[in-house]
C-alpha cells in the first residue's frame, strides 16, 4: 500500500470539542495510527519559548519546525504521550500559556508549511486518524472521512477546565472560556488554514453527549464509507 492509498478520518473542530478524546478512542478501536497536530504546535511553541525565541520570529521558528522529530505513544495507561527527540513533554505542552503562544505561531503561513510534511510522514499502514484544525481541508484533503467535532463554549471551557484539574493543572474556568473564545477568533480569522469544515465534512455538535456516543457515531462514518467490519 503507497501512503496516498492509507485510508485517513480527520477530525477537525476548535479547542475542546472532544477532539483528542475521541481522536485516541478511534484510533485505538480502529489500530491506526494518531497525530494530534495541536500538540506540534505546541511543541514547536515550547521548543521556541525555550530556546529564547520570540514567537513571531519566524526565521528561528523555521529552524526548529524543519528539524524537530515529534512522536507520539500511548502510555500504559492509554494516556497519549508527546515525545520530542524521545523527551516526554506531555504535560509541559497543556499549559494555557503553550495553547496560546501555539495558536499564535499557528497563524504564520511559512510555519504552517513547514510543519505539513512532519504531519503527512505519521499517513502509515493500516491508517492515521488526525485531530486538528485543517486536517480535512488542507493537510489530507483527500482523507477517505472527515468529521468536524464541535460543541457550545460553556461546554467545551467545561471540559478544558476538568482535563487540566486531571492533569494537576490549576485554574478556574472563567480565564479559560475567554482564552477560547480568544483563540476560536484566532483560528477562525487567520488568513491561512482558517478553522473552518471541509466542504465534504460531516458535522457532529458534540455538546451533551457522551464520548462514547460521538464514538461510535464516529466509527459508524467510517463504516459508511469504507465498508470496514469493525
Ligand atoms: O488542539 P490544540 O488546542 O492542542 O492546538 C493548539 C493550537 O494550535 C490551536 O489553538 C490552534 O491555534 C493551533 N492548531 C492549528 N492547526 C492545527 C492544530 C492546532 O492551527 N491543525
Amino acid at each position: 500500500m503507497c501512503n496516498a492509498e492509507v485510508p485517513v478520518l480527520t477530525l477537525d473542530g476548535p479547542s475542546g470539542a472532544g477532539k483528542g478524546t475521541v481522536a485516541r478512542l478511534v484510533s485505538e478501536s480502529l489500530h491506526w495510527h494518531l497525530l494530534d497536530s495541536g500538540a506540534i504546535y505546541r511543541v514547536l511553541a515550547l521548543s521556541a519559548e525555550r530556546a529564547g525565541v520570540a514567537m513571531d520570529d519566524v526565521t528561528a521558528l523555521l529552524g526548529i519546525a524543519r528539524t524537530m522529530v515529534v512522536d507520539f505513544r500511548l502510555d500504559e495507561r492509554g494516556k497519549l504521550q508527546v515525545l520530542l527527540d524521545g523527551d516526554d513533554l506531555t504535560k509541559a505542552i497543556r499549559s494555557e500559556t503553550c495553547g496560546k503562544r501555539a495558536s499564535q505561531v499557528a497563524a504564520l503561513p511559512a510555519v504552517r508549511g513547514a510543519l505539513l510534511q512532519c504531519q503527512r510522514a505519521f499517513r502509515r499502514p493500516p491508517g492515521l486518524v488526525a485531530d486538528g484544525r485543517d486536517m480535512g481541508t488542507v493537510v489530507f484533503p483527500d482523507a477517505l472521512v472527515k468529521i468536524y467535532l464541535t460543541a457550545s463554549v460553556e461546554e467545551r471551557a467545561r471540559r478544558r477546565y476538568k482535563q487540566l484539574m486531571e492533569q494537576g493543572i490549576s485554574g478556574t474556568i472563567r480565564p479559560i472560556l475567554r482564552e477560547i473564545e480568544a483563540r476560536d477568533v484566532r483560528d477562525c480569522t487567520r488568513s491561512v488554514s482558517p478553522l473552518v469544515p471541509a466542504p465534504d465534512a460531516v458535522i457532529l455538535d458534540t455538546t451533551g453527549k457522551s464520548v462514547e456516543a460521538v464514538v461510535n457515531m464516529v466509527l459508524s462514518q467510517i463504516r459508511r464509507c469504507s465498508g470496514y467490519t469493525l
